[in-house]
Order: structure tokens, then sequence, then C-alpha cells
């Protein structure tokens, strides 16, 4: 037994001496992939495979990234490579691949070498690395995309698939990226919800095996899983420090990110489209290319890692994130489907009160036949309803801007209700199995995006708006239902194969939103899903703005802006004031004023002080928008640990700040007992301290004290927090 077991240790010994050996051996290729303080190492083995050799802070000299490699040890010959760059699957690898395919003659097996490497400037900034890996038996090759932003320090990655086999290959997995990092503990932090609850933040410490963080619902594919995640590594990163990953995978679909612990405790991370029911048949010669992880890594917290990925989406991913923003009244809540077109006159004037820039009109305004009067009917008929609107839009358009505001539209035109014309007619564009009773998520279902035709159709709707009605100034985009009873029509008559359809929908959406956006450049328009079911950084590209959630309770807001923080900036979270939550109106528009403000009440109802309060928080509102939208955002206060929160958002120059805080607790004797230490300021700077957004008639404490930078940097401001100041919003102005 013992004999055994010395063999045993000496067969063991002598696995790791090889491996050892290899993973020391030099690397004749080396590709950094660099930006303004991180660097992620490319190398080649002895084999000639592609490998992740290094994550994290940018070492001082270029000089020594040959010798990174040598310090590192994580081989296991009982798994294959756990830091491949593009880990493949059938033949030495045994751990979760990126890509795995069946050639056109059923063999399952991949092994991608390195071929070459270039790198080109972009125009706007940074770079792309593109890495040519090739299979030496079949001709299937992969191209590795890495595009860098270095001041931002955020690269996105993707890859291409393409081959020139004798017949198509399938493709069953295949991710936009495959990553690799050593640490001591890796701690994830994701967020899940539904309904009402998206974005609940998870903490959890990643395990031995693989943890999979994924969506099958189609459309809405946020509902439950959000694919915006962090990672600590060591311990867990707070605001100010600590070693941290912030990813987004942008795809507007099914996803799946898996975080995968290997026999060396370090970690493998592959984000890509869900392979669920979705392989993919690749013909030979075209190119298969996958959506982008975003990332973003800091080693010094949360908060700058936040604020790196808001300054990139500004600058560059976000549509017309340098441009304006409208704030706005909405009638959903308001008068759910019973208007006319007298009640949203009174609503424009309305919103001419409150000094919003829109008005926009929900749910409701069209279908004919199966008029839009409740949930159950009218979804795909987009013409006014005459009974409701007898001088259709074009009329109200004229009228909001007769009461001097704009006018904008709600539409959900991937949808459509059985019971409606557009049913009746084209059954055959809706997803649905014609053998099986229909599934029905809020009495409706999906149409099918994987047709051109439907494409075509779902382009027209909006078009033709826009051609009638040039001065509509505003699509609020809703998308209510998941993708039940999945099957296409069209991919069936065109002898596609079903698995097509979950990515073909998406990239169908896609085309649609390039059209429109070709067309109309610069409308607004704000991506809603049944609440806060899409947000990423791929419909960011033609949505400016999302809707976080239908929960407007500002208390549960308070968490959920938060949580969406670490991700998107305050330019992008659509906040409304609404009768949810039984907050006092300061409370709630303080809330909202967090990123672009609008508003979803009975203005006409408000009280004398309420309807004052909140035209003169617009009023306010308008002059800091641009410190929040665009400014620094320093998560001061956390609500998770204390009973307050405390955020704030400083202009780029540093000249204004504007701080917003809150006691998010109702239990006896909390309030803000200390300063909240600022940052971001200017030390050498002197700044006036002002409350703002008070309520009629309230008085505050502050007085307008002058404090120098460092003062509220190294001693603090205390916003003075109590039960009867539970809202309190500070401007910070240079002076
Ligand atoms: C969804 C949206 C709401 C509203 C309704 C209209 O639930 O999230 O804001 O537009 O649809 O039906």
């Amino acid at each position: 037994m013992f004999a055994s077991l010395r063999k045993n240790v000496l067969t063991t010994f002598l696995f790791l001496v090889v491996s050892f050996s290899e993973s020391f051996g030099q690397t004749p290729a080396l590709i950094p992939v660099a930006t303004e303080n991180n660097l992620m190492l490319l190398g080649t083995d002895k084999q000639n495979r592609l490998r992740i050799v290094y994550f994290g802070a940018k070492p001082a000299k270029e000089n020594d990234y040959s010798k990174i490699a040598a310090q590192y040890f994580i081989n296991d010959n009982n798994a294959g490579i756990y830091n491949a760059a593009y880990t493949t699957a059938g033949t030495y690898n045994l751990v979760e691949p990126a890509l795995q395919v069946k050639h056109y003659d059923g063999n399952l097996s991949l092994d991608l070498k390195y071929k070459s490497f270039t790198t080109n400037k972009n125009p706007d900034d940074g770079q792309t690395i593109t890495v040519l890996l090739q299979d030496e038996v079949y001709p299937v090759q992969v191209k590795l995309f890495y595009r860098t932003w270095p001041k931002e320090n955020v690269v996105e990655q993707w890859a291409e698939v393409s081959h020139t086999e004798s017949d198509s290959i399938i493709l069953s997995k295949y991710a936009s990226a495959n990553l690799y990092f050593v640490a001591e503990k890796f701690i994830l932090t994701h967020f899940h919800g539904t309904w009402a609850k998206e974005m609940q933040p998870v903490e959890t410490e990643l395990s031995a095996g693989i943890m999979s963080l994924d969506s099958k619902l189609g459309t809405r594919a946020n509902l439950y899983q959000s694919q915006n995640f962090m990672v600590s590594f060591d311990k867990v990163a707070t605001e100010t420090e600590g070693k941290v990953l912030i990813g987004s995978l942008g795809w507007t679909g099914n996803f799946k990110i898996d975080f995968e612990i290997d026999s060396w405790n370090n970690l493998r991370l592959i984000a890509g489209i869900n392979p669920y029911a979705s392989a993919y048949t690749l013909a030979p010669s075209k190119i298969f290319r996958t959506p982008s992880l975003v990332y973003t890594y800091s080693e010094k917290g949360t908060g700058i890692a936040s604020r790196n990925l808001h300054h990139w989406a500004i600058e560059h991913r976000i549509a017309d994130g340098k441009g304006t923003r409208l704030s706005l009244l909405n009638n959903w809540e308001a008068t759910y489907f019973d208007f006319d077109e007298p009640k949203l006159k009174d609503l424009f004037k309305d919103a001419k009160n409150l000094g919003v820039d829109l008005f926009l009109l929900d749910d409701g305004w069209f279908a004919n036949k199966y008029p839009r009067n409740g949930d159950n009917a009218g979804l795909g008929d987009w013409q006014e309803n005459k009974k409701k609107l007898p001088n259709g839009i074009g009329y109200l358009v004229r009228e909001a801007e007769k009461a001097g505001v704009k006018f904008g539209i709600w539409v959900e035109p991937e949808m459509i209700n059985p019971k409606s014309e557009l049913y009746e007619t084209h059954k055959d564009w809706v997803l649905r199995q014609n053998e099986r009773p229909e599934i029905y998520f809020r009495n409706q279902l999906v149409l099918d995006l994987s047709n051109p035709e439907v494409q075509q159709f779902v382009y027209s709707v909006l078009d033709s708006m826009f051609y009638k009605n040039p001065n509509l100034s505003f699509i609020k985009w809703d998308c209510n239902a998941v993708i039940y009873n999945a099957h296409s029509m069209y991919l069936q008559k065109s002898g596609l194969p079903q698995s097509h359809l979950y990515v073909e929908y998406v990239r169908g959406l896609y085309s649609v939103l390039e059209k429109l956006r070709k067309k109309y450049p610069s409308i607004p328009m704000m991506l809603c899903s049944g609440g806060g079911g899409r947000a990423d950084y791929e419909a960011l590209r033609y949505f400016t703005e999302f809707w976080p959630s239908d929960n407007t309770d500002p208390l549960e807001r308070i968490y959920m802006q938060w949580n969406y923080s670490y991700f998107f900036p305050a330019l992008v979270s659509c906040n409304h004031v609404t009768d949810w939550g039984k907050q006092p109106i300061k409370f709630k528009t303080d809330v909202a004023m967090m990123g672009k403000l609008g508003f979803d009440i009975v203005v006409s109802k408000l009280n004398e002080k309420d309807a004052q309060f909140a035209k003169s928080a617009v009023t306010t509102y308008n002059s800091i928008k641009e410190t929040i939208w665009r400014g620094d955002l320093y998560r001061i206060e956390n609500p998770y640990k204390k009973p307050t929160a405390v955020l704030f958002y400083v202009s780029k120059s540093k000249n204004h700040g504007v701080l917003f805080s809150y006691l998010t607790t109702e239990r006896y004797g909390n309030t803000s007992s200390r300063p909240s230490r600022l940052a971001g300021l200017d030390p050498a700077k002197d700044y006036q301290v002002k409350e703002i957004n008070l309520y009629p008639g309230a008085n505050s404490p502050f007085k307008t004290t002058v404090y120098s930078g460092d003062y509220l940097m190294t001693i603090g401001i205390n916003p003075r927090l109590s039960g009867s100041r539970k809202s309190v919003v500070l401007e910070i102005l240079e002076i």
C-alpha cells in the first residue's frame, strides 16, 4: 500500500516538474493589452497556444513584461490549460470552454494555435489588438479582438469565428471573452431580482466549481439576472480600496457568464451569448461575430472603476452621450389607459407649469378594431385609436408645442396581442408553436425579429410615425414579454435551424435600431422592458437612457440606483417621481434627481406647497443636472452598511458638487451623527456649502458657510439628517 502511495506521490511530483518547466519556458510571442493603469499580457507557450500570462496593475517598465510568465505556475496536466486566452474543447482541454465546435464531418475537436497579431490605433482613443488563432487540422480560425481605452482603463473584447471547411460547422458555445485571474480569493457581486425588484445585489465568495450567471428569457433578459457584475480579488473591495473588476456583457438577449475556480484556486471567466438552445450553424467563409464584454479593473476600489466606466460610456458608447436629456411628465400612472384629447391637453399644461421639457404619452393610444384599453388587446396595431384621439398624433404634437412642451410617445413594437388585426393577418410573424396552445406573458406574444419582414415592419412603425410627425421628440421603447413559445415560422420556412432564434432575434433587433439611428440619429429613446428588463451597453449604443424599474418607491430606488450606478452614469437612469412610496414629494424628487428627472403624477392634484416645490425643483435640477449627468460620482455612505445613503457628484473642473443624502431607516435614534467626508474636490479651493431643493417654508441649518476643499475632504460635512430631515441636498460651489 505504501509502495503504491509512494508511486502516486512520485507520479504527481513528476507531473508537476513537467508542468513547471513548461510554464517556466520562454514565451515567443508577448502581446500586451494595456491601458493607463492596467495590463493584460497574452503570451504563447512552447506549443504555440495563446495564454493569459498576467492580468493586473501595469508594471512601470515594459522590459519587465517578458519576465512575468516565469513567476506563475498554473499548469495542471489533468485538466489542460487553465489560462488559455480562448479555451477550446475536444482535445487537451477538460475545463469550461469558450469555443466548442462540431466540424462538417462530425468531429468535435478543436485546438487553436497562435498565428499572428496586429495593433491598430483607433480614431477616438486607444488601440484594437487583433490576435489570429488557427486550428492546424481543421481550417477553423478565430480572431480575438481587444479594444482599449487607456484613459478610462476600459477594455472591450469580442471574437470572430470563421472556417473554410467543405460544409457548415456547428458552434455549440461561442464566448465573447475568456479571462484568467490569479488571487487568494474571488468575491463575486452579481445582481438578481424580478419585476419591481430589479438589481438586488448578492455577494458570493467563489469556491471550487463553476458558478454561472445566465438568462434564458430571450427578450427582457435582465428581469431575473443582470449581465453586469463585479469581482473583488483577495477581499471585498470598498469604494476606495481593493482590487476589483467591473464587467458588463453587451448583448440584449440570453447570456451566460461562467466563473470557474480551477485547481490552483484561480478564476477562469467565460462570458458570452448563452449557448442554451442556441447551437449555431456557420457556413464556410461566413464570420460569426460575438457580442462584446466590456470591463475595467481597479486596484483602488469600486469608486474609481465606476467613474472610469461612466466616462467611457459617456464619451464612447451611449447614444448622444454628450448631448442633453429631456425632463418629462409621463401619464402612465396618472391615467393608465383612460385618457382622451381634452385630458391630454390638460396634462400638456401641467407639464408646462411644472417646467419640464416634454410630455410623454404612454401605453393606450393605439388600435381600433381591438382598442388598447387594457393590456389584453391592440399590440401590433399602431394606428391612433380614433375614439380617444380623433385628431391623431400630429394634433397632439402641435397642441403640446402650443402649450410649450415637446411631445414623446410610448411604443412596444416587438410585441403583439393575439387580440389584434396584426395577429389576424400575420400569425406567421409571431413566435409560437403551431401544434401547442400559446403561452402568454401579460396577454401578449413576441414578434419574430429573426424575420426580415418583421424587422421591416418594426422599423416602419417608427419610421412612419416620424414621417407623419417630424416634431415627435421622444420614444419610450418598451418590451414587456419574455420569449415563450420559442419557435420561428420564418426560420422553419427558410430551412434554418430553430437554434438560431435567440441569436437572430437580437441581431434582428439591432439591425432595426441601426437603421433607425441612421435616419434619426438624435431622437432621444428610452429603453424600457416591463421595468428594468434591459440594461446593457450594446442596447445603449442606440438608446439615450433606460428605465431601471417600474418600482419608483424612492426608498427602494435609493438602493436600486446605487446598484445601477456601479455600471451606468446617472445620465442614462430615468427616475420618475410617482405615487409609489409614502415619502413626501421632497424626498421623492431628491431621489429622482440623481439621474434623468421625470414625473408621473397628477400635477393638478398636488397641494399648493407640493406644486410650488415641484416647480422650483425642476428649476434647481436644470442648474445642477450637468454635474449629476457627466460629473464624477463618489458613493460616500452605503445604505447597505449604514442607516444613511450619501452620494456626491462633482463636476470635472471641481468647481461644483451636489451632495444627496438620505436617512434610509425609520428606526429610533438614527441621525447623521458624523460628518460625511467628501471626495473629488480641489483641496486648495474654497467652497460655499448651501442647502438646495428645500421644501417651501423649511428652514435650513446651513448658513452658506465657506469651507476649503481640504476641510470638506478631511473633516467632512454633516448634512444633518434627522426624522424631520430625511433627505437633504447640498450644493458645493467654488467661490
Ligand atoms: C411597462 C412599463 C411601464 C408602462 C407600461 C405600459 O410596464 O415598464 O412604465 O409603460 O409598460 O403598459
